[in-house]
């Protein structure tokens, strides 16, 4: 296959990065189909990227044996069912972050394309970007000795008008507030640079948002041999969004965004310098790189470089912040199916408890 035929499934803020990605790869794909249940919505976004085909029932995208690849720009909770009915029609299938909701949706997805034989992916952008990518380096060769502590925060803000979209804000819909969907990204950068933590304990609140969901949370991740403070929001007014991560290690430390590492001894200095030399700087942003390595994927079949399993990862972590603060306890990794958190159920109604607990306390 040198080609792929793409179709695009939702059509709202997120999806134009994915259509001009797909162009921006030539003969390589073609936009064939958009859909969403925004009839106008799915018409518009036709014409703007002169897709010839658009329509308000996700079938005509599935159906149609000229699509091999499929982009989901959906609210959350849709990720799990449309991703599963692609994979079952026969597409690969490109899920925006986060992978779902809950990990029984996630596990659900995953045996889906391993029966169908088809690749899942999702969409974590930043591993694409050079400066992560030599943080890892840096982190694989050992050079600033072993971490102990980490902190990765998303200090971002989202105006009210943000939520008034009707999907965000609400547990049963968008999953989950700044933790799921803004700070998925830290979370998954912690994991992809320091592993998976065994532990976690966290906080969180709705403070400046009339939402369900949390727009504060505040972290501690455990591993065996260090700690992370892990927060996110989308209640910090900043004069910009602001993201950072920091990982200090026994013989020096690595500081993002912008990237900083750093080592007081002079030659592993030089050292880590070298390292970041040898990983070239991204012409294009992560986003579209990720996307394109998704049509490769397909074409050279193999696996993406952020396959479901890595989306699961983020969730599993996610879930166990979100159990923590539900329980105001500890929660241990992994989670298991027998959980509280892990069906979509399960996390709903301990999410309901946990708000009607808080209401009484006020
Ligand atoms: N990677 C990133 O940095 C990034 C940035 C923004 C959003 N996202 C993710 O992209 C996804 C979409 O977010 P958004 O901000 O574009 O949301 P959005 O609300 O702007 O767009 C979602 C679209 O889906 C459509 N839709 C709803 N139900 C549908 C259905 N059954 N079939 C077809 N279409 C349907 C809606 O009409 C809407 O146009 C989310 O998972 C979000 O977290 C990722």
């Amino acid at each position: 296959m040198d080609t792929v035929g793409v179709g695009i499934i939702g059509a709202g803020g997120i999806a134009a990065a994915h259509a001009k990605a797909y162009q921006m790869l030539g003969a390589k794909a073609q936009l064939i189909g958009v859909a969403d249940i925004d009839e106008e919505r799915a018409r518009a976004f036709a014409r703007r990227f002169e897709i010839p085909v658009w329509s308000s029932e996700d079938d005509e995208i599935l159906k149609r044996d000229d699509i091999q690849v499929v982009s989901l720009c959906l609210p959350h909770h849709l990720h799990a069912p449309i991703a599963i009915a692609a994979l079952q029609a026969g597409k690969h299938v490109l899920v925006e972050k986060p992978l779902a909701i809950s990990l029984e949706e996630a596990d659900a997805m995953i045996r889906a394309a391993q029966k169908a034989k088809r690749n899942l992916g999702v969409v974590f952008q930043l591993r694409f970007e050079s400066d992560v990518q030599r943080a890892r380096l840096i982190l694989e060769r050992g050079l600033i000795g072993k971490p102990f502590y980490a902190e990765a925060s998303c200090l971002w803000w989202r105006r009210p008008m943000y939520y008034e979209n009707t999907w965000r804000g609400k547990w049963a819909t968008e999953g989950g507030g700044a933790v799921i969907n803004q700070a998925t990204h830290h979370i998954d950068l912690l994991i992809y640079l320091l592993g998976m933590p065994q532990r976690v304990y966290a906080e969180i609140d709705t403070i400046a948002h009339k939402i369900e969901v949390e727009d504060w949370c505040l972290a501690t991740l455990y591993w065996d041999s260090m700690k992370a403070s892990f927060c996110a929001s989308t209640c910090a007014e900043l004069e910009a969004d602001s993201s950072r991560m920091l990982i200090l290690g026994a013989n020096g430390s690595i500081q993002m965004f912008p990237f900083r590492p750093h080592s007081r001894q002079e030659e592993r200095h030089l050292q880590i310098a070298e390292a970041c030399r040898t990983v070239p700087e991204q012409d294009i942003p992560g986003h579209t790189a990720e996307i394109h390595d998704f049509v490769f994927s397909v074409v050279e079949k193999r696996e993406p470089r952020v396959s479901a399993t890595e989306g699961r990862r983020a969730l599993e972590l996610i879930t166990a912040i979100y159990q923590s603060a539900f329980s105001n306890d500890v929660v241990q990794l992994p989670i298991t199916p027998e959980s509280p958190c892990y069906t979509t159920a399960g996390k709903l109604e301990m999410a309901r408890r946990y708000t009607a607990q808080q209401a009484e306390r006020i």
